[in-house]
């Protein structure tokens, strides 16, 4: 039963050690985001990023109430997944100068990011029923469900902008 119990702390500190890196991740994404819809040219391109960034400061608020409610503070640790992934989008942006391309390269960046956090959510839901932290779980698949919709809709809008490029 201790061994047990040293695993689930262990969980408990890794449950929380990674909601400090969902934290940074997301403050990082509200920050890249307003470039991402400056420069998409495509209007509903445009629209869904500037959506999703108010969705992002909804994931803000969420994860600092998870981590006010673990650790009493909301602290955040560094996710350098998503720093490589801003960078790698900024890159994108700069690289292209034909605005369907930087449009499709958006797409691809939003993409990426979205997965990643799809990944992120994914675990930290499992890891709140494994610690059995209901609420949590409710909050985590909130925000998943949205970072989903998300991901879909830039599915939805690379048919039609994919087809603008190609023709
Ligand atoms: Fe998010
Ligand atoms: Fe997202």
């Amino acid at each position: 039963m201790k061994l047990f119990s040293a695993n689930i702390e262990d969980l408990r500190t890794l449950y929380t050690d990674t909601l400090e890196k969902a934290l940074d991740m997301e403050q990082k994404i509200v920050k890249a985001l307003p470039t991402m819809i400056e420069k998409s040219t495509d209007t509903e391109l445009a629209t869904a990023f500037r959506n999703h960034l108010e969705q992002t400061k909804g994931h803000v608020t969420k994860v600092e109430g998870l981590l006010r409610k673990a650790t009493g503070e909301a602290s955040t640790s560094t996710c350098k997944v998503i720093s490589s992934l801003v960078a790698s989008a900024e890159d994108s942006i700069k690289d292209a100068k034909d605005t369907g391309i930087r449009d499709i390269s958006l797409i691809a960046s939003g993409q990426q990011v979205e997965h990643h956090e799809i990944a992120v959510y994914g675990t930290l839901r499992t890891w709140a029923g494994l610690l059995g932290q209901r609420d949590d779980m409710a909050v985590l698949e909130s925000i998943l469900k949205e970072e989903e919709a998300a991901d879909h809709l830039l599915t939805q809008i690379a048919g039609h902008v994919n087809q603008q490029v190609a023709a």
